[in-house]
């Protein structure tokens, strides 16, 4: 699985997103050690808070069918009108939700800048920005299990 594959999963995952309150899609692909990918897309609520976003879909998702072990999380995002998507970080809970499980120093976070997201299937590498990161690059001094003495 390329770091492009992953992205057109991530991609693929947004077109998935319910955001009839915010309008702004965020679709992620969690590739886990041996090669599956969970996918996820943000789910709002009319509560707002209920809201749950992209990273943290596929996270759940996979955790609920026993995958705990993770590789990379390709994260694309932006506004529903866009044709051309801007780097989306992962928020502050849900970089906490990613340091439960991936080793901070080797878990890579893909970001992508994506152009003609309008028409997914003739989306090709040159359309495609990437931005690698290692968890712990953005979540310096972060907590975690270690600190609760749990490997
Ligand atoms: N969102 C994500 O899905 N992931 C992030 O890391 C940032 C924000 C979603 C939550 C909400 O549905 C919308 O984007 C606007 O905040």
């Amino acid at each position: 699985m390329t770091d492009f594959e992953l992205v057109k999963l991530a991609l693929e995952a947004r077109e998935m997103a319910y955001t009839p309150y915010s309008h702004h899609k965020v679709g992620a692909a969690l590739l886990c050690k041996d090669g599956t990918v969970f996918k996820g897309c943000n789910v709002e609520n009319a509560g707002y808070t209920p809201t749950n976003c992209a990273e943290r879909t596929a996270v759940f998702k996979a955790v609920s069918e026993g995958y705990k072990e993770y590789e990379a999380i390709a994260v694309v995002g932006g506004m529903d009108n866009l044709k051309d998507l801007p780097l989306c970080a992962p928020c502050g809970v849900c970089r906490q939700v990613l340091n439960e499980f991936g080793n901070p120093d080797t878990f890579r976070i893909i970001l992508a800048e994506v152009k003609n997201v309008d028409d997914l299937s003739s989306i090709t590498e040159d359309d495609v920005k990437m931005t690698n990161k290692t968890l712990k690059e953005i979540l310096p001094l972060g907590f975690g299990p270690k600190n609760l003495y749990i490997e």
